[in-house]
């Protein structure tokens, strides 16, 4: 077994813990806004995934369950039993292997922007070709093939938002890109584990997300039996960025429902 990784996170606020768990190739940042909106009534936690934002990136395969130890071990070092756990797109991928390994530390969860399925083998594909590009070329060639698919249209180049998710893709260390673009093509098909999900579930997308599309959402809350769906409109792939104070009105309505 892979040794866990001791992760850079960031705090606010008290109450109710609330695990926020960024995507790929994306850093705690991604989560600035909702962190700081919700830290009001709620303990809001934004980890750094291993190879990505400020925590260490070894070497290796990224396995979503290597992934979720390393969360469990970062929940157990700040003496947190029970959470909130959210996680956006291979954030979701790992929210569904924490469940997996430990259901009785999860007071809630959210797949945000997330699915259940494994890869095509043609996705796979696609990521062995894109570790390849982006150990030749580094964290650009990553940049390049993720921005024009990240969000809703008409966002163009230059937009504060979209020069923000630029500036942490290109702040991923390839070690980060190439051990999760591994690790998310060898991740299980985690579609049986949502009819086990006894906790409530936000399953949250953009309305026009072109990463995951969004029937894979409304298929998912379907299968949960304590699932809240939201759809946000006018927004892609990363709703938090796109239309933040709308994601965290979603989050705050969902989270006012969860008992601690
Ligand atoms: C992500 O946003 O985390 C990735 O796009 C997920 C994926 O590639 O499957």
């Amino acid at each position: 077994m892979t040794d866990v990784v001791k992760l850079h996170y960031s705090e606010a606020g008290q109450g109710m813990p609330v695990v926020l768990l960024h995507g790929f190739p994306l850093s705690g940042l991604l989560w600035e806004k909702q962190q700081r909106q919700l830290g009001d009534l709620y303990r809001v936690i934004t980890p750094d995934l291993r190879g990505h934002g400020c925590s260490p990136a070894p070497p290796g395969i990224y396995e979503m369950e290597t992934l979720a130890r390393d969360v469990w071990a970062l929940l157990d070092s700040l003496l947190i039993k029970k959470a909130v756990i959210m996680g956006h797109s291979m954030g979701g991928y790992i929210v569904l292997a924490m469940w997996k390994m430990a259901q009785d530390r999860f007071l809630a969860l959210g797949l945000i922007d997330s699915q259940a399925a494994a890869d095509t083998e043609e996705g796979r594909q696609g990521r062995f070709q894109l570790a390849e590009k982006v150990a030749a070329e580094g964290s650009q060639a990553v940049a390049a093939a993720m921005l024009p698919k990240l969000f809703a249209a008409g966002m163009a180049a230059g937009d504060s938002v979209l020069e923000r998710a630029r500036e942490m893709i290109l702040d991923t260390s390839r070690a980060g890109i190439i051990g999760s673009l591994n690790g998310m093509a060898v991740r299980h098909n985690a579609s049986a584990t949502l009819a086990t999900i006894n906790v409530p579930a936000l399953v949250l997308a953009g309305a026009e997300d072109q990463i995951i599309p969004v029937a894979k959402a409304v298929a998912m809350a379907a299968v949960i039996a304590i699932a809240t769906l939201t759809i946000i409109e006018k927004a892609g792939h990363v709703p938090m960025l796109e239309r933040p104070e709308v994601t965290t009105t979603a989050l705050r309505k969902f989270l006012s429902t969860v008992d601690e």
